[in-house]
């Protein structure tokens, strides 16, 4: 496997096309215009450039980094990828055209993988001719720093291809877990309850914002509290997997709880959008808000 193309460049497609090009990969990362595909790139220039500046990275392995990778909007281009990592929007039917797209682009051999959190990989296999070849890589935010992916097998993933995805994950630099093609996979289905419950616990008025999240981060040791966690990683994406997992297990412990949809309502999606459980008017002196 020389060459990866990721589909994406927002947080996850960005952070999983450096791991590609620091594991010395050829890297084409496709995003669906100019200005989405700038601003990716200039992420991942900062995060390159913020890695030298703390020494953890040398000025020639960093342009040895840039020289592996290159960005296009065009499908095309990715034609003779070894290996397709897909991190869009979280659209099934999007995911499933340009899969079907690239299934008449790309060579037989090339492997697809989504990073989808929470939608069924096997559906999305199905919009092309290879499931046999097809598979889950779920990175987690921020990728370059988390040192987990979980490798997703479907009922129809031929064991070598899924084999060899596991060494991919490994090659990558991080710990390949082996999940099945279960809705969340191992991490959304025990995280996803619990940040749930966190936010069910202040509606309840057990505690306080600011109390729920230090519990867990001083009694527990995670390096974020679940409301902090919440606002990382975005209200909309957590409100979303949730109704995937509600409607897949019809069980209470995956039902958002009101306040989530109302805060979803509003647009305070958490720190990108400037205001979740807190309020990132200084991000780096986050106020617990109000409700
Ligand atoms: N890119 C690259 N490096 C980053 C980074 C980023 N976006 N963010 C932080 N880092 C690096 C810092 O440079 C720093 O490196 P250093 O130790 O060499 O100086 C290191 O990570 C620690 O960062 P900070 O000192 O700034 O801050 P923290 O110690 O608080 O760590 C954190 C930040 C790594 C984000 C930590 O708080 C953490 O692990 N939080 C939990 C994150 C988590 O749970 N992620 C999973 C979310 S769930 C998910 O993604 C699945 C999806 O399906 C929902």
């Amino acid at each position: 496997m020389k060459k990866v193309g990721v589909l994406g460049c927002g947080l996850m497609g960005s952070g999983i096309a450096e791991v590609c090009a620091k594991a010395g990969y050829a890297t084409v990362v496709r995003e669906v215009d100019e200005g989405f595909l700038k601003k990716g790139m200039d992420r991942l220039a900062r995060s390159l450039s913020k890695a030298v500046e703390k020494g953890k990275l040398s000025a020639e392995d960093r342009a040895a980094i840039g020289g592996r990778l290159s960005g296009t909007t065009s499908l095309e281009e990715l034609k003779d990828c070894d290996v397709i990592l897909e991190a869009i929007v979280e659209n099934l039917d999007l995911k499933k055209e340009t899969f079907g797209t690239l299934d008449r682009v790309c060579k037989p051999e090339t492997i697809f993988c989504s990073n989808t959190s929470s939608l069924t990989i096997i559906e999305m296999s199905m919009a092309t001719k290879r499931p046999d070849r097809f598979a889950g890589l779920h990175f987690f935010n921020p990728v370059p720093v988390m040192r987990l992916v979980e490798v997703v097998k479907t009922i129809a993933t031929d064991p070598a291809v899924y084999q060899e995805m596991v060494a991919f994950g490994t090659k990558l630099g991080k710990i390949a877990v082996r999940a099945n093609d279960s809705t969340g996979f191992i991490v959304n289905r025990l995280l996803v309850p619990y940040l749930l419950d966190a936010i069910r616990a202040l509606e309840q008025g057990v505690g306080s914002i600011e109390d729920i999240d230090n519990s867990m981060k001083l009694g527990c040791g995670h390096p974020m509290g679940p409301l902090t966690l919440l606002d990382f990683v975005g209200l909309d994406t957590t409100y979303f997997i949730s109704q995937i997992m509600f409607d897949e297990f019809k069980e209470q412990r995956f039902a958002a709880p009101p306040l989530l949809k109302r805060m979803v309502l509003a647009g305070w999606n958490g720190r990108k959008a400037g205001r979740g459980f807190y309020d990132y008017s200084d991000p780096q002196k986050p106020v617990p808000q109000k409700f």
